[in-house]
């Protein structure tokens, strides 16, 4: 076992530079509150558990604001007790979750000032002064104003109460086991503590897919337990939702309709609302999947998603709950013969008509990509399309198809690109992370959600490396200009400390993996050919004759999925001008994404100068070469880091490798028996 892992990045590494504790240490023998509440409270013991393990030294806490040195929490609401050096104009720089760290320091005194207008800030601002020291960054001169980007910045966890958690990869849940609650509540205090240490203020506590005994939660069956683990994460600035399923009132025995539109429906939510909020006063509201992968919804009732999605808001609005529908809606009982339809269209075509339809507490949440978390995907069309409607969107910190927590991919980099592509929604300049931070529309809410990777594994998300994933998603979404890099340091230092090997391998592995792991997969933006069910491993032709219209259509002569909007599917059309004409068109097509967009043949000529079925041989050698530097590379850290992060990591590495090599394999082989063609360097193909 390892105290380092169990930790993730918040085991405040002892200093061991005299100076920097010296430095440190000016300010730091008294934390003043003078105003309490629980989440200053969570500030102060996360402050007096980090100090004394970096400095070696606890300091004592004081309520009397008049002190020569000091670390100083306060809001916009006590402020007043440091007018000499506080004025109330400052907290008009910071947001409802943002913050001000300031450092006065004259003659003999040193203060640390940790301001937000409300104490979530002030609470953020404790974790960022722990952070920076950790980091051994100076303090003297420190005047940081923070606000996040993002208002929404949720985890979804998609655990169901068998204690399973649907593509978890990290055992299983740390909140149910056998359809009770666990009650381990030291173990959900540090998963708040982890995440709100990296600025998430909203959780779903239940898998997506509802099933029967999730159906209870929102029922007294279930709601004192909802309630304690509400009370936890709001210590930590956390809002609670739940999943619901939307055939609760015929599920939960009332009533024999769900029909959004019939009064009794109505009324049975309205009830609902008042009973769950009697439990969570702070209740943030529903995460609903409907009409999607069998799941109820309105359609049964010839009901739009609207409509489906008002009546819950109508419950929720008095209590200022929100509702955040899920628009992972498509066919999935496509005949594979049907070639007119595309499941990259339906999301689209589905919300978009519904645009300005839905009540202002309902948020939409849109996966970044049209299909499914693929390790490539063009972004989804539906941003910048609804400029009526708020919108959040969706990313998987879970693995499901990116290697599952066994092969190395830091996805932080995918994330990055995907905000920051420009939708053109309203002319140049409308990048995603304009659209979901609500600025470009003025929507009221907004944000950013994303499935979990954690499990009750000793350290939380199966591979120790894939801890920078979920570290990364909080960083990212609360400061979308922050490079990959810079928070993969951050992340590195936070959990191996300060070793320059350590640092430069970890960095470089981190960084290169997303597209060596794109190398020995699914190749130019194809996507799926994985093992049906769970998703591990590669089977070319796995997903191509069922119904979750997943296809590639290889044959003898080419590959490829034809969405141009002039011999194929249309999907292209989605997309506002230039982005339309920029897939549309062979010429423009970024290569990454060809397949994605276009059907051509294995002899096509990518922009690289290689042909497709070249680029396919080249990458699946290079993918296995690759994997191979990574273990090489981290076999050099032994000694280095941690003993049991070191074993953990090098039996994952071995695991992708087997797997790089049945992919580079399995696909090779497959095309070239398709098509004939010979790998140019005449390497082994079976
Ligand atoms: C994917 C995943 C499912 C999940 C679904 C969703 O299809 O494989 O397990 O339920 O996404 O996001 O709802």
């Amino acid at each position: 076992r390892s105290n380092v892992s169990y930790h993730c990045w918040l085991q405040y590494r002892k200093i061991e530079e005299e100076a920097w504790i010296e430095q440190y240490q000016k300010y730091c023998h008294i934390i003043v509150v003078a105003e309490d509440s629980p989440i200053k409270t969570s500030a102060l013991s996360e402050l007096q558990k980090g100090l004394t393990s970096l400095l070696g030294h606890t300091p004592s806490v004081s309520t009397n604001p008049q002190q020569s040195s000091a670390i100083i929490l306060a809001t916009a609401e006590d402020a007043h007790l440091y007018e000499d050096v506080i004025h109330p104009v400052v907290f008009e720089q910071v947001n409802d979750d943002g913050y001000i760290i300031k450092a006065i320091n004259d003659n003999s005194c040193n203060k640390l000032y940790l301001l937000g207008k409300q104490d979530k800030g002030v609470l953020y601002a404790a974790f960022h002064l722990l952070r920076k020291m950790a980091q051994q960054e100076e303090l003297q001169s420190v005047d940081i104003i923070e606000n996040p980007r993002n208002q929404f910045r949720m985890i979804n966890q998609w655990d169901n109460m068998n204690g399973t958690i649907e593509r978890g990869y990290s055992g299983n849940s740390i909140f149910y086991a056998d359809n009770q609650f666990i009650g381990d509540w030291e173990r959900i205090k540090d998963y708040a503590r982890l995440l709100s240490s990296v600025g998430i203020n909203a959780i779903s506590i239940n898998n997506v897919n509802v099933f029967k005994v999730e159906t209870k939660l929102i029922t007294e069956d279930f709601l004192p337990d909802v309630a304690k683990v509400a009370d936890i994460f709001r210590a930590y600035g956390i809002k609670t939702f739940l999943s619901i399923n939307y055939a609760s009132p015929i599920e939960l025995g009332d009533l024999d309709t769900a029909d959004p539109l019939n009064p009794d429906v109505e009324a049975w939510w309205k009830e609902k609302a008042e009973e769950i909020y009697s439990y969570i006063p702070d209740f943030g509201g529903f995460v609903v999947k409907a009409d999607s992968e069998h799941r109820p919804g309105p359609f049964s009732y010839n009901r739009d998603h609207a409509e489906g999605a008002n009546v819950l808001a109508k419950a929720l609005q008095p209590f200022g709950g929100v509702v955040i529908w899920r628009c992972f809606v498509y066919n999935c009982l496509q005949d594979w013969r049907d070639r007119s339809t595309d499941r990259a269209k339906a999301a689209y075509d589905h919300f978009k008509p519904l645009d300005g339809k839905f009540l202002e507490n309902v948020i939409l949440q849109v996966k970044n990509g049209p299909m499914d978390f693929q390790v490539r995907e063009p972004v989804s069309p539906l941003f910048g399309a609804m400029s009526e409607t708020n919108q959040i969107i969706e990313f998987q910190v879970a693995q499901e198809y990116t290697g599952q927590q066994i092969d190395l991919c830091y996805l932080v980099p995918q994330w990055k690109e995907v905000l920051d592509f420009d939708t053109f929604a309203d002319g140049k300049n409308s990048e995603v992370k304009k659209i979901v931070d609500g600025s470009l529309f003025q929507f009221k809410y907004s944000g950013v959600a994303a499935v979990s990777n954690i499990g009750n594994d000793q350290n939380w998300t199966g591979n120790t490396l894939a801890q920078a994933n979920l570290y990364g998603y909080g960083r990212l979404i609360w400061n979308p200009e922050l490079t990959s890099e810079e928070i993969a340091e951050e992340w590195i230092t936070a959990t191996f400390g300060h070793k320059p090997n350590v640092k430069e391998t970890i960095l470089n592995m981190l960084m290169s993996s997303w597209p060596i792991y794109e190398n020995y997969t699914a190749p130019l933006g194809v996507g799926w050919m994985i093992n049906p069910g769970h998703h591990y491993g590669p089977n070319i032709d796995g997903y191509e004759y069922s119904v979750w219209g997943t296809y590639h259509y290889a044959d003898r002569d080419g590959i490829g999925v034809d969405r141009t909007s002039a011999t194929g599917t249309g999907y292209t059309n989605q997309y506002f001008p230039p982005n339309s004409a920029f897939y549309e068109s062979l010429e423009t097509c970024p290569d990454e994404l060809l397949l994605f967009f276009h059907h051509v043949p294995y002899t096509h000529r990518l922009h690289s100068g290689k042909t497709v079925i070249q680029h396919i041989y080249d990458t699946h050698f290079a993918g296995v070469e690759q994997v191979e530097k990574l273990k090489a590379m981290f076999s050099e850290l032994d000694g280095d880091i941690d003993q049991a992060i070191y074993h953990n990591v090098l039996e994952r590495l071995e695991r992708q490798l087997k797997n790089a090599t049945e992919w580079r394999d399995k696909i090779n082989t497959y095309f070239f028996r398709k098509s004939g063609i010979e790998d140019e360097k005449h390497r082994k193909i079976y």
